[in-house]
């Protein structure tokens, strides 16, 4: 049974919906240089410049959110809207101004906004001072999110500072295929998640003694995880790299947070064995939290989870010289043949994984509550207003949601499909969908059309807001 004030919610981000690139002096981001950069590292050379244009079509968003019936939003802000050069000596009021206008239609709507800090667009400024790698970060992070909370805090109820730092960190710095697209395997990618961490907790630590006590919000940072179960559950080395495969994924951030205050044992010890044997001297690889760091445990008022789809698990082993997180992991995921995959071709259908991953999260991070902040489903190649893959797709998941409620006891408070519109999806540009929206880009208005998992969901929403007894899960 749901509780009567789930939250129903739909999310996007800056930098695949909003456009405006420059406009109004705002600065730009590691996303605008990524994708100016050309040099084929976005599918058909695509950017998000003007993507959905929401910076000059919010009131079109703000239809769609109100015909879905949601009771949340997820949005992100562009850091370099607000302080076009990454701090907060350099204000830009109509970035303000622009945030101010989507919040405060959302609040008169009555839909409860969900803001995320960060999500993947630095300032260009902050990248050429060392951004992510750099520990100065995290002061800076630190003030733009107390100018966030100054500002806009009174009205915004619940925060995220960073959304997947595991995504922002390999796909960033370890593999390259996102901006800064900045390849240093082994070794990048941690100290990146290392810094965002210590940006993060800055940032909790800040709301916690400045402004909670006024705003009564809550903050935490997203985390994505697969659910992964072993290829053979009978056999202890692929239980092993499952259990490896959780920690350097799910365990890697929410291990600090929610569990010990540092990274779990098993992802230091694989990362230390892995030094040894290729003969890195330059220390832990993984950095360490030092007592001039904030206090990384009890960071988090809720457990945020992005969760798409699961894997079966079992070690890699072979591999050749070269240091590089994928090593360290050892592992190996395969997809179950039965899981269906019908768009891009890392997101398998099976959704009874976000069933087994909630109860493992109540289970080792001592049931927090928890709002799965993005949860959605891709459409590749032509387009199917009715869309009947991703219909089900959101039955299922919603039905297995339901059981984890009901049956399993997790504390859900609240569900965020991905996403309200399609959007610029990263190095696949415009290719991948995951609209409940279809969005025209191939015409000035951006039309914005309801696709039929749209309408279901909304049905969904509806359904389960006028009901105040126990819900079934259909
Ligand atoms: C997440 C990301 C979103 C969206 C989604 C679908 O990693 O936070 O911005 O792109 O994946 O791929």
């Amino acid at each position: 049974m749901f509780p009567c004030d789930f939250a129903w919610g739909a999310g996007t981000a800056a930098y695949q919906i909003e456009g405006g690139w420059d406009a109004d002096s705002k600065g730009p981001s590691i996303w605008d240089t990524f994708c100016h950069g050309g040099g084929g590292r976005v599918f058909a050379e695509q950017t998000g410049d003007v993507a959905c244009n929401s910076y000059e079509l919010w009131e079109k968003d703000l239809q769609c959110i109100r015909q879905l019936g949601l009771t949340h939003y997820r949005l992100s802000f562009s850091w370099a809207r607000l302080l076009p050069g990454g701090n907060t000596q350099d204000v830009n009021p109509k970035g303000v101004q622009y945030y101010n206008k989507v919040i405060d239609d959302l609040v008169a709507c009555n839909v409860l906004p969900m803001v995320t800090l960060y999500h993947f667009d630095l300032p260009q400024a902050l990248q050429d001072q060392g951004g992510w790698q750099s520990p100065a970060i995290a002061n800076l992070f630190n003030s733009y999110a107390q100018f966030c909370f100054q500002t806009f805090g009174d009205r915004v109820k619940l925060w995220i500072t960073i959304n997947e730092p595991y995504v922002c960190a390999k796909l960033g710095y370890e593999l390259g295929i996102h901006a800064p697209g900045l390849d240093e395997p082994g070794v990048a990618a941690y100290l990146v998640g290392h810094n965002m961490l210590r940006a993060h907790a800055m940032a909790w630590h800040s709301y916690n003694s400045i402004y909670r006590s006024k705003q009564r919000g809550a903050v935490s940072l997203a985390i994505n995880s697969d659910w992964a179960e072993p290829c053979d559950p009978a056999n202890p080395e692929d239980v092993a790299a499952t259990e490896r495969y959780l920690a350097f994924t799910l365990g890697w951030f929410a291990w600090p947070v929610f569990v010990s205050g540092d990274y779990p044992q098993t992802m230091r010890a694989a990362i230390d064995v892995q030094s040894k044997r290729l003969g890195f001297s330059g220390g832990s690889r993984l950095p360490s939290f030092s007592k001039d760091d904030p206090t990384i445990l009890g960071t988090a008022d809720f457990f945020a989870l992005n969760h798409y789809t699961s894997r079966k698990v079992k070690p890699r082993g072979a591999f050749g010289q070269m240091l590089c997180m994928k090593r360290d992991q050892d592992t190996e995921d395969v997809l179950d043949p039965s899981w269906p995959v019908c768009g891009v071709s890392w997101l398998a259908v099976a959704p009874h994984g976000l069933r087994k991953l909630l109860k493992y999260i109540k289970e080792t991070f001592n049931n927090p509550p928890v709002y799965i902040t993005e949860s959605g489903f891709s459409q590749v190649g032509p387009v199917q207003i009715e869309d009947v893959e991703r219909c089900t797709f959101y039955q299922s998941t919603i039905l297995e949601l339901a059981k984890a409620v009901g049956e399993d006891g997790v504390n859900v408070r609240g569900y965020f499909a991905w996403s309200l519109l399609d959007n610029f999806e990263w190095a696949d540009g415009y290719s991948v969908r995951f609209g409940l929206f279809h969005v025209d880009f191939s015409e000035a208005e951006r039309t914005r059309t309801i696709y039929r998992s749209g309408r279901e969901y909304a049905q969904i929403i509806a359904k389960h807001k006028s009901r105040t007894g126990p819900v079934d899960s259909s």
